[in-house]
């Protein structure tokens, strides 16, 4: 299956590369840094946000906009074809099709999304795309593909790897629908002007039913940036984490003056507190605010987050809600 560790193996951060050994962020607001350099900075999920930052700290530490970072960190993930939970590479759903879900958000507060997109190597792109080109926020499906060839993106003909189709034979043999575990990658960053924006792509929950949508197009669940208070981000069990509007929530509780790690510990709380069957799936979410301070929980162990700032890029492991 995916083999992340060669390619995080190609960043070029990849010595800064470690995991563990954060300070607690709690309610200290305590920065998993000393100084005071608190922009630009990104953070984004998973280990294949080595890479993903890499990519988005070019743009930002020369000056650029968040909003072009944000878009080319996450691109560099759909590109990869072994990684099995985002772009062509992902799993499939249960008639073996690959469908792609994207959202971007800018610090002016536009946005754009695509959902059920087949066939094209950067949803994250044609999201972009919408949010520019058309008055809307979101396309779905053929419309959404259409608008794509429409816009000079080609058709791509990438084929399952070997690994996915094997473990898609063996999904349809087990004849189970269970959640399976997917990487979304979500990113927000902050850069040098201090504007925020955020972004999120993924190929979602593998052998999903056809027509299934997650969070990650959901402006509001998946992702939301609002340039007065901070970002949020989200991966993991979509829907539960739209039954939460989670990533706007973040937002508000930060507007409110909750700290990002508060914050996302209220969100993974509510998931909680609603959802009785929240310890057999995960949910992870990131936030940041406009001072620079960030926040990362998750229901169950096992989630990490990659955060450049200050030319260092590294790994940590989030803290999480589910201890015993
Ligand atoms: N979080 C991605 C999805 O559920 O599709």
């Amino acid at each position: 299956m995916t083999s992340r560790r060669d390619f995080i193996k190609k960043s070029a951060f990849a010595s800064a590369f470690v995991i563990g050994g954060l300070p607690k962020l709690g309610k200290s607001k305590a920065l998993p840094y000393s100084n005071d350099i608190r922009k630009p900075i990104v953070i984004s999920t998973w280990s294949h946000g080595i890479p993903a930052n890499d990519a988005a700290w070019k743009i930002l530490s020369s000056g650029g906009h968040a909003l072009d970072a944000v878009e080319k960190g996450v691109m560099v993930v759909e590109s990869d074809p072994r990684n099995t939970s985002v772009g062509l590479g992902g799993l499939p759903d249960r008639d073996g099709h690959v469908t792609l879900d994207a959202s971007i958000m800018d610090e002016k507060g536009n946005a754009g999304s695509v959902a059920f997109l087949e066939h094209i190597l950067h949803p994250i792109s044609v999201a972009r795309a919408v949010m520019e080109k058309t008055p809307h926020v979101m396309l779905v499906g053929e419309g959404a593909y259409q608008f794509a060839l429409d816009n000079g993106f080609p058709k791509s003909n990438q084929e399952m790897t070997p690994e996915v189709k094997a473990a898609w034979e063996k999904w349809k043999a087990d004849n189970h629908y269970n959640p399976h575990n997917h990487d979304t990658i979500g990113m927000v960053a902050m850069d040098s002007n201090g504007d925020i924006s955020g972004s999120c792509t993924t190929s979602g929950w593998g052998f999903k039913m056809r027509g299934r949508v997650g969070d990650s197009p959901i402006i509001g669940a998946g992702m939301f940036a609002d340039n007065d208070v901070g970002a949020a981000c989200a991966t993991g069990k979509g829907e539960a984490v739209i039954k939460i509007a989670g990533s706007h929530t973040i937002v508000e509780l930060m507007r409110n003056g909750k700290t990002p790690q508060e914050a996302c510990e209220e969100a993974v709380h509510r998931i909680a507190k609603k959802q009785s069957d929240y310890k057999t799936f995960q949910v992870g979410f990131l936030a940041l605010n406009k001072n620079g301070d960030i926040g990362a929980y998750s229901i169950v162990k096992g989630f990490n987050y990659a955060l450049a700032v200050n030319g260092e890029n590294k790994l940590y492991d989030a803290d999480y809600f589910v201890k015993e």
